[in-house]
C-alpha cells in the first residue's frame, strides 16, 4: 500500500471510510517498524500552568472559563519534576501551558539554561504557545531544543470557527515557519473530529505537513470539555483518529508521532491501538498529581487520579503488551 501519490480527493476517500482499514494499519506499523524496530520514545510532559491568555473555543483552559482553578508550578516544583523524571528515565522534558503572561522570557530562559546545565544529557521541549522571534530566539539560545505548537487546522476558515477573532491560523503557521528556521526540532499536529471539520480539512493538514516537515506530528481526537462553547459537540472517534496516525505514518514515514492522552481517553487501550497504527512516542505526566486533574484541556482525562504516581510503570508493560519497548534515550528524530 503507497499512499503518498494519492490525490486530494483519494486521500478525502480513506479519510471518509467508515470500516476499519485492517491493510492500511499493519502496513503503517511495517513502515514503523522499519525505521524506529519496536522502539517507543518517551516524554516526561511538565504542564507548569493551566493559565491562559487565549480562549480557543474548544479548550478547558480558555480564558473565558470560569470554573478552572488555576494554578502555575514555582521554578522549584518544575525542577523536582525534571529530578523525579531524570530518576525513571526521562531524557527528554515537555514544558508545557497555557499562554501564562507571568512567565516572562526573563522567566523561562534561566529556567531552561538550568535543566539543561543540570540534565546535559536531555533534551528539552518547549510547548508555550505563539510568541515573538526574539523570544523563540531567546529560549533557543538558553538550551531548549524543541518546540510543540499544534497548528489545529490548516484551513483559515476553519481556524476562525474554532477560535476568537483576535487569533488567526495565519500566524500559527507563521510562528512554526520561524520556529524552523531558528534551528528547532519542530512538533506540530491537529485535533481529528473537532466541530465542523471535514475530510477536506483532514487533507489540507496533510498537505500542510508536507510543506512544513516538522520532526514530530501530535494528533489525537477532540473531546468535549463541558465548560466550554463547544461542550456539547460530538468527539473524535477513536477510528477515524487511528486511521489517521496510519496515514501519517505512510506519509511521514520517519516522523515521531506520538500516542496521545487524548486518544487513551476515549477508548481504555487508545494508546495501545495507536502504537499499533504507527505511532512511537508516548508523552506520560510528570507533573505533581495535585495538579494534574487541573490542567483539564477536555473532559475524563486519564493518569489524573492516584494511580497517576505509577503512570511510567504503567505505561511501560502497556506499551510492552502492545509488542513495542520503551527505551532511555533523548529520541531524536531519525533523518
Ligand atoms: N480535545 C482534544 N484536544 C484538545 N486540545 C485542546 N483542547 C482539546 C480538546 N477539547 C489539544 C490542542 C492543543 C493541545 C495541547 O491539546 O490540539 O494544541
Ligand atoms: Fe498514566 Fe497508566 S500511563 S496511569
Amino acid at each position: 500500500m503507497n499512499l503518498t501519490s494519492l490525490s486530494n480527493k483519494e486521500l478525502a476517500e480513506i479519510i471518509s471510510t467508515d470500516k476499519y482499514d485492517e491493510e492500511l494499519i499493519r502496513s503503517a506499523d511495517a513502515i514503523r517498524r522499519e525505521h524506529y524496530g519496536t522502539d517507543v520514545y518517551i516524554r516526561g510532559l511538565i504542564e507548569f500552568t493551566n493559565i491562559c491568555k487565549n480562549d480557543c473555543l474548544y479548550c478547558g483552559i480558555r480564558c473565558g472559563n470560569g470554573n478552572a482553578e488555576r494554578y502555575r508550578l514555582s521554578r522549584e516544583d518544575i525542577l523536582s519534576c525534571c529530578e523525579n523524571g531524570y530518576e525513571l528515565g526521562f531524557r527528554t522534558f515537555v514544558l508545557q501551558g497555557g499562554e501564562d503572561p507571568y512567565y516572562t522570557d526573563e522567566i523561562i530562559c534561566p529556567l531552561v539554561s538550568e535543566i539543561k546545565s543540570r540534565f546535559p544529557d536531555c533534551a528539552i521541549t518547549l510547548s508555550i504557545g505563539e510568541k515573538e522571534r526574539e523570544s523563540y530566539a531567546a529560549y533557543k539560545e538558553a538550551g531548549a531544543d524543541r518546540y510543540l505548537l499544534r497548528h489545529e487546522t490548516a484551513n483559515s476558515e476553519h481556524y476562525s470557527r474554532l477560535h476568537p477573532d483576535n487569533m488567526s491560523g495565519e500566524h500559527r503557521k507563521q510562528c512554526l515557519f520561524t520556529l524552523k528556521e531558528l534551528g528547532y526540532q519542530v512538533g506540530s499536529g491537529f485535533m481529528v473530529g473537532s466541530p465542523y471539520q471535514t475530510a477536506e480539512n483532514l487533507v489540507e493538514d496533510l498537505r500542510f505537513l508536507q510543506t512544513l516537515e516538522p520532526d514530530m506530528i501530535g494528533i489525537g481526537p477532540f473531546i468535549p470539555h463541558k465548560d466550554t462553547p463547544f461542550g456539547d459537540s460530538p468527539g473524535g472517534t477513536l477510528e477515524l483518529t487511528l486511521r489517521m496516525v496510519a496515514i501519517l505514518r505512510h506519509l511521514f514515514p520517519k516522523a515521531l508521532i506520538p500516542s496521545t492522552t487524548a486518544l487513551g481517553t476515549i477508548h481504555p487501550l487508545g494508546r495501545e491501538m495507536g502504537l499499533k497504527a504507527g505511532a512511537n512516542v508516548v508523552m506520560p505526566n510528570l507533573s505533581p498529581v495535585k495538579v494534574r486533574k487541573l490542567y483539564t484541556l477536555y473532559d475524563n482525562k486519564i493518569c489524573t487520579g492516584e494511580e497517576a504516581a505509577e503512570c511510567r510503570g504503567c505505561l511501560e508493560r502497556r506499551v510492552e503488551s502492545a509488542g513495542y519497548k520503551i527505551v532511555v534515550s533523548r529520541g531524536d528524530v531519525k533523518r
